[in-house]
């Protein structure tokens, strides 16, 4: 990525790089994911456990995939190419292993999976642990395909709030105006339309003028509304019984399946696994303090996402409505809540915004991702990397905006795509936005976490990975944890050989042990083959009714 003067740009300061990637942080997971999956999952107990995560995951692969940026100035796959031993032999065994699954399954004629696993031994074996950095770029564009479809709809319904065009005057209508809308292609395709074209205006201007310029605006923006909604909401008669339900623990609804659903959004949410923080690191410059940047960044990101519950509950409970609707509480509920409230309109319309402007901090992120990639490895011209696939991430996500349909979610558009899916893979999930979101989350997402801890944990090692942390932040490698603690910083003790727990030890600790672990259980947990459904409080699953429905529709975009 080079000015016109042939260097590589960077962030102009560190708070620009610092919006710049808490904007891609903050996005539809903070917003739309968070609060709905807090409230079910027992509100202050699950923000506890999610805090957690966030500390002892999060943080600690933010910092490596940060770190790999700005040590090798390159997009996710040329990082890991030029820090990856020329041969490895992990990677020539694991390609080998693959490659022996991969022949298993076409045995049983699996065939779908069979080639996808060939394709991938190979790839393992003749590129080793460049293909890590190969499925960052992948995740960053599948995912970009349905989250724009999404975006488009909140972009949507910042117009219809805007023009008073919602029928909210109750949930039902509220769902029914929703199906409408996003069931509608004309209006599906054309809102994914405009929002991937707002994704290219701001990427193509590149890094200082494009990203940081729109993100110096947008998160303040941001933020600006959410205070504004939060004060509308907690100022309510009832509101408080809102703050309650979020921040009150509820231990009983506290499951082991909660712990892995706030781990698997802490890879979300802080956009790990999906090569942004590595792209956007790439384009810090060497005194930039990576450390109390990845804490401003995690920081921000968790603010928001509590201050979203902050302004979402309080006018749900206020108004009188159900706050445990899953996934569609902000489609389907949020707009009857709005409707009942004087200026109702004004309160819609500033809300769809909040969610708009979050979810485009987060698509130029994503964007910017592939972009980086064709610019760097493949010599493109940004303006042709970020048009053409701009343009093809466009396309893929068509099917995802046709996926809802009178029955809000199903394949009665795309009969033949399911044929395919089933036959080749056997996927049975409820819509093809559904099996992206499930590509990317449940298994891109995990696996790049898992790698990226393994690679800089044990290939690369944490000595190198801190030598580089250290250039721009003294304080995180050698300020010793208990001294930090105790408020002993300045003594001189400080710097005694004594003490051996530095802030880096700890996570060096964290990256080679903890991350990969607490990772893979979550990962195995999620594609089932590890199954802790029975032994929580959880109560036995129950057949949905009709607007949970709605809720899996909208739950696939997370
Ligand atoms: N991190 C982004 C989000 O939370 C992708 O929506």
């Amino acid at each position: 990525m080079k000015s016109p003067n042939g260097q590589r740009e960077n962030w102009s300061s560190n708070l620009g790089f610092i919006l710049a990637a808490a904007g891609s942080a903050v996005g539809l997971g903070n917003i739309w994911k968070f609060p709905y999956i807090a409230g079910e999952n027992g509100g202050g107990a699950f923000v506890l456990v999610y805090l957690v995560c966030i500390a002892i995951i999060g943080l600690p692969v933010m910092l490596c995939e940060i770190t790999l940026g700005r040590k090798t100035q390159r997009n996710p796959v040329g990082a890991l190419r030029t820090l990856a031993p020329r041969s490895s032999s992990v990677a020539h065994l694991l390609g080998v292993a693959i490659v022996l699954g991969a022949i298993c399954l076409i045995a049983f004629h699996r065939y779908g999976w069979g080639a996808l696993s060939l394709g991938l031994g190979l790839a393992v074996f003749r590129h080793g642990w460049t293909v890590v950095g190969a499925m960052g770029v992948i995740a960053g564009f599948v995912i970009l395909s349905f989250y724009s479809v999404v975006a488009g709809w909140t972009l949507g319904y910042v117009i219809k709030s805007a023009f008073g065009l919602i029928d909210a005057s109750s949930v039902e209508s509220a769902t029914n105006h929703f199906v409408a809308f996003a069931g509608n292609p004309g209006w599906s395709i054309s809102c994914h339309f405009v929002f991937m074209v707002m994704c290219v205006a701001i990427v193509i201007k590149g890094v200082k003028v494009g990203i940081e310029r729109w993100s110096r605006i947008l998160m303040p923006m941001l933020l600006l509304l959410l205070v504004v909604l939060i004060i509308r909401g907690i100022t309510l008669e009832n509101g408080s019984a809102g703050v309650r339900f979020l921040l009150s623990p509820d231990f009983s609804k506290l499951t082991t399946k909660s712990v892995l659903i706030a781990l698997g959004h802490a890879f979300f949410t802080l956009s790990l696994g999906m090569g942004a923080m590595i792209t956007y690191g790439s384009y810090m410059r060497k005194d930039q303090n990576i450390f109390t940047s990845s804490l401003a960044i995690t920081f921000l990101d968790t603010l928001i996402a509590i201050m979203a519950g902050l302004a979402i509950f309080p006018a749900v409970f206020a108004e009188g409505f159900e706050p445990a609707k899953g996934a569609g509480l902000v489609f389907l509920v949020l707009p009857a809540v709005f409707s009942k409230m004087p200026f109702g309109t004004l309160w819609a319309t500033l809300f769809f915004l909040l969610l708009m402007v979050a979810a485009l901090t987060s698509g130029i992120s994503l964007l910017e991702v592939v972009t980086a990639y064709f610019v760097d490895e493949r010599k493109w011209s940004r303006k042709r990397a970020t048009l053409i696939f701009g343009g093809v991430i466009f396309l893929l996500g068509i099917p995802c905006a046709l996926s809802p349909d009178k029955d809000i979610v199903g394949w009665t558009r795309m009969p033949w795509l399911q044929n395919i899916l089933v036959k080749a893979f056997d996927i049975k999930l409820g819509c093809f936005l559904d099996v992206m979101d499930t590509a990317a989350s449940n298994w891109l997402l995990p696996l790049g976490g898992l790698f990226i801890s393994i690679f800089v944990g044990w290939i690369w090692g944490t000595r190198k990975a801190i030598e580089e942390i250290r250039e721009g932040s003294h304080n995180f490698a050698d300020v010793h944890l208990w001294s930090l603690l105790a408020g002993l910083r300045d003594d001189p003790s400080h710097n005694s050989d004594v003490h051996v727990i530095t802030l880096a030890s700890v996570w060096g600790i964290f990256i080679r042990f903890v991350s990969p672990v607490a990772v893979m259980i979550a990962f195995l947990h999620t594609i089932g083959w590890l199954d802790f459904a029975n032994k929580g409080h959880a109560p036995p699953p129950q057949p949905p009714p009709a607007v949970e429905q709605v809720d899996g529709a909208v739950a696939t975009q997370e």
